[in-house]
């Protein structure tokens, strides 16, 4: 075989083996750019499902209750603490509106609990005032909750009834800003 024939193909070979590497190293480079391209763009689509800078600052919770049927309790989130939302039936309005206050351990009318001609909605901080536990709806003897820690339990406003805690669960700031929409906080 001639000598310089060989060189040539050995060169040949060379620079195909050096082209396909410039090849893959133009794809690698240009996926990986393409990459920070996707991210770039993808931060400012993750950040648009952020909530609103003005809510974060003002800790409020937005909460549609369409669906909660009478007789039913929502939990939401407020604040990182649970919240409480009853649609309270006639007679778990009946039966908080006649408790006399003087029996209670923490005295409160349940017209200074609710928002006037919403009483069917009772809004509560869902935190035992014992030791923080969340208490379970619908379960103890006066209608509202039993923490299942110790055994306090809560009325149809959430007062306090029996057991160790010490106060009735908290009621936070909330209105209605629409039919069936409540803003807390
Ligand atoms: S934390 Fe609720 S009764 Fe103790």
């Amino acid at each position: 075989m001639d000598e310089n024939k060989t060189v040539e193909k050995s060169e040949e070979t060379n620079d195909s083996e050096h082209s396909s590497t410039r090849r893959s190293f133009i794809i690698k480079a240009a996926t990986a750019a393409a990459g920070v391209g996707a991210a770039v763009c993808t931060i400012p689509f993750i950040r648009s499902m952020w909530p609103d800078a003005g809510v974060i600052a003002a800790g409020t919770t937005e909460v549609d209750v369409t669906n909660l049927k009478v007789g039913d309790t929502m939990t939401v989130m407020w604040q990182g603490k649970p919240v409480f939302i009853t649609h309270r039936t006639t007679e778990q309005i009946k039966e908080a509106q006649e408790t006399d206050i003087k029996t209670l351990r923490d005295p409160q009318l349940d017209s200074d609990r609710v928002l006037q001609g919403k009483e069917q909605w009772l809004v509560t901080v869902a935190v035992c005032t014992h030791l923080g536990c969340v208490p379970t709806v619908g379960k103890g003897e006066f209608g509202g909750s039993l923490c299942p820690c110790h055994g306090s339990q809560y009325d149809t406003s959430q007062r306090i009834r029996q057991g160790p805690a010490p106060k009735n669960l908290a009621v936070p700031p909330y209105a209605f800003i629409s039919d069936t929409k409540i803003k807390i906080g």
